[in-house]
């Protein structure tokens, strides 16, 4: 199963695409994950896409596009995996389908995340992620067992830097003048699926799950 998570920032999709890897047993590329980890390393990769991802632009194509052609050319991509916030520009999306047919393969479904812009904001500006393994939780929806701490690990639990309300506006401006076009692109070639974003997290999804092709 090769799939697409595609929507705003903060509607759920990172926190949707954790639960479905592991139950799909197929892997989970984030972009944003990737480019965070790198800017905590201080790679030059890192380094470059700091700069953007502070001000709530999207990083350059060509340095998203070899990141996820390097994953999706791994042996544990082999089985399916979820595209978590790639592709976000119609170049990104063209890319994406030349990389998928030098392996010969096809996307099986773009899930769109809908969910009302108040609610994304009380959604992003609640987040809290662990400072260090991928647990993400919020204050009020997701609430982790201990104030301030990782149910996982144990780890302190911050706030992500581009969560700040001017970086929120700018990113979510971003993703109407860029990424909102891919809507029509894949419906186009019928791959979309319009996925209902509110209510619990496990309500989303089943919802997620029934919209999958059957295997
Ligand atoms: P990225 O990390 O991809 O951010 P995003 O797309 O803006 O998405 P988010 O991670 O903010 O939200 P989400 O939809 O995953 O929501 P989540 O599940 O966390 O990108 C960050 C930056 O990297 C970009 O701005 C850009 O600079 C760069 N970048 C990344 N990819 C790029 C690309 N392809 N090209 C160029 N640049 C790129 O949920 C949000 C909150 O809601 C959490 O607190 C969660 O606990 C809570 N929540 C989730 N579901 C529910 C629910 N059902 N009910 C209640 N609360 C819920």
């Amino acid at each position: 199963m090769r799939l697409v998570f595609l929507g705003a920032p903060g509607v759920g999709k990172g926190t949707q695409a954790e639960m479905a890897s592991a139950k799909l047993a197929i892997s989970k590329i984030s972009t944003g994950d990737l480019l965070r980890d790198g800017v905590a390393k201080k790679t030059s990769l890192g380094l470059e896409a700091k700069q953007y991802m502070d001000q709530g632009t999207l990083v350059p194509d060509d340095v998203v596009i070899r990141l996820v052609e390097e994953k999706i050319g791994s042996a544990e991509c082999e089985k399916g995996f979820i595209l978590d916030g790639f592709p976000r520009t119609v170049l990104q999306a063209d890319s994406l389908l030349g990389i998928l047919q030098k392996h010969r393969w096809d996307l099986d479904r773009v899930m769109y995340f809908v969910l009302p812009r108040d609610e994304v904001i009380r959604r992003l500006s609640g987040r809290r992620s662990c400072s260090k393994c991928p647990a993400v939780y919020h204050v009020d929806y997701v609430p982790p067992r201990r104030d301030g701490v990782c149910d996982e690990c144990g780890a302190v639990l911050v706030q992500r830097s581009d969560d700040k309300k001017e970086t929120v506006e700018s990113r979510l401006r971003v993703y109407e003048e860029q990424t909102s076009p891919l809507i029509a692109y894949y419906k186009e070639k019928r791959l979309l699926a319009e996925l209902d974003g509110t209510g619990r997290v496990e309500e989303v999804q089943e919802r997620l799950l029934a919209l999958l092709p059957r295997a």
